[in-house]
């Protein structure tokens, strides 16, 4: 059974998932308005695979019979001042998740909660990708240093970006592949 702890910290993690879909859906907006629809939709798939956390959190909670109690998303920001400044609050806010995963884990470990600390395995892993992916656009628009030929061909390679199969089937129901 779920601690009473553990409880009202997953379910702020499901609402941390759904804000940085918030704030990657405003991000992903932004990058259109401003002529960059592969950013766009590399930065809408990543509003997309937040919607997936947060699920894997409630689904969770559900199948360890923790109450789900959803709390408020708040706004997210609305303007940033270039394709680069985005990416860079997109690190800085995976890093910050990171650190919300790792006060889990703490967490699940302090309490014996082996359990939990077997879910929240997939996330530690995840997080690296997610620093991972973020940084690298960082560092490509980066070395554009704002040229409009450099800021072209990034957003192509980032509008080339697909869903992994795992998260598309788990948003649309279909049933996992089998092994
Ligand atoms: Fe759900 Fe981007 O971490």
């Amino acid at each position: 059974m779920l601690s009473k702890k553990m409880t009202g910290t997953l379910n702020a993690q499901v609402a941390a998932e759904l804000y940085s879909s918030y704030l990657y859906m405003s991000m992903s907006a932004w990058l259109q308005n401003e002529g960059h629809p592969g950013a766009a939709k590399w930065m809408g798939l990543q509003a997309r695979e937040e919607v997936f956390h947060a699920g894997k959190f409630y689904n969770y909670l559900l199948d360890r019979g923790g109450a789900v109690r959803l709390g408020a998303i708040e706004a997210p920001p609305a303007k940033w001042k270039s394709p680069l400044e985005v990416f860079e609050a997109a690190y800085a806010h995976e890093q910050k998740v990171t650190a919300l995963i790792g006060n889990l884990m703490t967490l699940a470990k302090s309490e014996g909660d082996h359990a939990s600390e077997i879910f929240l395995q997939w996330f530690v892993s995840e997080q690296v990708e997610e620093e991972a992916g973020t940084l690298e656009v960082v560092q490509k628009y980066k070395l554009a240093a704002g040229q409009g030929p450099g800021l072209f061909i990034i957003d192509q390679e980032l509008g080339a970006r697909t869903l992994s199969a795992e998260v598309k089937n788990a948003l649309t129901g279909a049933p996992p592949a089998a092994d």
